[in-house]
């Protein structure tokens, strides 16, 4: 296969110049442009997105391992995503940047692809728009900060829940509340519990796009640097073999990512990214699926938020090859990946170092531990409910709903002591899906009202069409598709209206008949879409739902990297 780099750096005459020439201000030798290829490393740093931060670092690592190889790396920025600073919300953003990635690739003299990533929506992002140019690829996570520490005890981003109810009711002051911030993130890299960004580190390595290990391995550790350097070189034997994307993403590892995903305790947002990624690569599936697949999965590992462990300790008890490894009779082993070698070589020595960490499938931490997807006439293409963060008494409930319009309803009415609410109510948030907030911002798991709390009650059943933070916890129903916004049946629930949830049959109902259904039906009045220019417009107009993977209409598919137009 010809190098599609020689396209720009192959050629004689006026061409061939320009493309060398200016790329020679950089003081690159004549000898980088005799064929080599030419390896893109796909950059999500920025000051502005603290977990990637340590990236320009990373990126050199990769560099070393290329121009060992015989590679010519070059970096490129794209657009990145930090979780807490961006506003309204990471996820209106991670279509955009996908892309920006895929736009990037193509139209540039890559012939293999190195993407780094690390917080939340820069994973999905890169990865989503890698497969729609579908080259030669290969993944370097940033790594998990190192474990927080406040009061001699370990903490992570889970607690920050925690912290912020005991602050609210006067349990923290603030000095503590402020020690505890500091202690928090003390390291370079991302959350450090299994929240978004660390399922999905987990994601890519179980799906076969990265070397064994990265997904544990501490931002802060040498390791780290070392993985990145060998993926360098692993890319540019990538490109020899013309292993593409499409080679590793089959159905088959889809298939893995979805019980590995279980088997960690990993985040509702899985979902969404997931089948976002499916739909590009052209590999069909669906949210039934996803939940049909983790079912019945043991979650061997103890990791926070559904059990009690950091990602530092998942790295030292063997790492995601050690959970493979565990639920291996559960995997297609034969899946080639991009190491070279299929999954059961890639995990043939992995072992757990720590069974309090990462058990065996015989003894796991929970029997069934994996989302599930639940139907129902508030949720008829479905919705999704993590069990091993919710409560378990709560897993089969019926009460009245208190309604919320919105996210800003919410917090003007929460603590007020006239709400009706008591511990058997259902709170129920509606427009915070993809069309009406927009961007499906994690707001799922809304704190409690305060006189809630003050009971000591620490969970209720909460339902809505948005999401929730990978670190968050509770009985918490969410993406509900089709969302308020568009008309769904959740925008037509009343306070008082009785809801009921079984998570064991996979149902959520809402216990009207259907007279009611339709008189409020009948007087239903869409929201009218506010924005009329920019991004905004263009993402509510064509965002699919959640069920979908919340991608655009349009961006689903490839287009390949060839480029049919030269303006030289
Ligand atoms: Fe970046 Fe959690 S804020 S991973």
């Amino acid at each position: 296969m010809p190098l599609r780099s020689r396209e720009w750096f192959g050629k004689k005459g006026k061409d061939g110049f320009i493309y060398r020439a200016w790329m020679k201000n950089q003081g690159f030798p004549e000898d980088v442009f005799d064929g080599r290829p030419v390896i893109g490393i796909c950059n999500t740093w920025s000051e502005l997105t603290p977990c990637n931060a340590h990236f320009r670092d990373l990126a050199e690592s990769v560099k070393r391992g290329v121009l060992e190889a015989g590679g010519f790396p070059l970096e490129f920025p794209v657009m990145s995503l930090g979780e807490t600073l961006i506003k309204p919300t990471a996820m209106l953003y991670r279509n955009l940047v996908s892309m920006d990635v895929e736009e990037s690739i193509r139209a540039n003299p890559m012939d293999g692809v190195v993407l780094l990533c690390g917080c939340d929506k820069t994973t999905p992002a890169l990865v989503m728009g890698a497969c729609s140019v579908d080259l030669p690829t290969i993944v370097v996570s940033g790594g998990a900060m190192l474990t927080g520490k406040f009061r001699g005890k370990d903490i992570g981003t889970t607690d920050v829940w925690r912290f912020s109810q005991e602050y609210r009711t006067g349990q923290l002051s603030e000095e503590a509340f402020n020690l505890a911030e500091a202690g928090m993130c003390r390291s370079n890299g991302h959350c450090a519990v299994m929240g978004t960004a660390s399922s999905m580190a987990c994601m890519v390595e179980a799906l076969g796009l990265s070397l064994s290990g990265n997904a544990a391995i501490p931002a802060a550790d040498a390791n780290r640097k070392r993985l990145a350097q060998l993926s360098g070189r692993r890319i540019v034997a990538m490109v020899n073999e013309n292993q593409r994307l499409s080679a590793i993403l089959t159905r088959e590892s889809f298939e893995n990512a979805i019980r590995v995903n279980a088997a960690i305790g990993g985040s509702t947002n899985f979902a969404i990214h997931l089948l976002a990624i499916a739909a590009r690569i052209g590999v069909p599936l669906t949210l039934d699926d996803i939940g049909r697949l983790s079912a019945d999965m043991p979650l061997v590992a103890n990791l926070q938020p559904a059990g009690q462990y950091f990602m530092e300790d998942l790295y030292y008890a063997g790492g995601l090859p050690a959970v493979m490894a565990a639920i291996k009779q559960r995997l297609h082993l034969s899946v080639v990946t991009a190491t070279g070698k299929t999954l059961a070589q890639n995990i043939a020595t992995a072992t757990s170092y720590n069974p309090a960490v990462i058990s065996g499938a015989d003894a796991p931490f929970q029997f069934s531990a994996g989302m599930v997807v639940l139907k129902g006439n508030l949720c008829e293409n479905g919705a999704v409910i993590k069990p091993s963060a919710a409560s378990a008494h709560l897993l089969q409930h019926e009460g009245p709903a208190i309604v919320f319009e919105n996210i800003e309803d919410y917090k003007n009415r929460i603590d007020e002591d006239a709400l009706p609410v008591d511990k058997n109510s259902v709170l129920v948030l509606k427009n915070v899906g993809p069309v009406g907030y927009p961007g499906m911002p994690e707001v799922g798991n809304m704190g409690l009202p305060k006189k809630i709390l003050e009971q000591g009650i620490t969970d209720m059943v909460r339902i809505s069409d948005g999401r929730m933070s990978g670190t968050g916890f509770g009985t918490v129903v969410l993406h509900v598709s089709p969302e308020a916004a568009i008309g769904g049946n959740l925008a037509l629930v009343r306070d008082g209206d009785r809801i009921k949830l079984d998570v064991k049959a996979g149902t959520l109902e809402w216990l009207v008949t259907d007279a009611v259904l339709q008189e409020r039906r009948r007087n239903w009045q869409a929201p009218v879409n506010p924005f009329e220019r920019g991004y905004a417009k263009l993402y509510t107009q064509r965002v699919e739902q959640a069920h979908l993977g919340a991608d655009f209409d349009f961006l689903k598919g490839k287009s390949g990297s060839e480029v049919l137009r030269d303006s030289h």
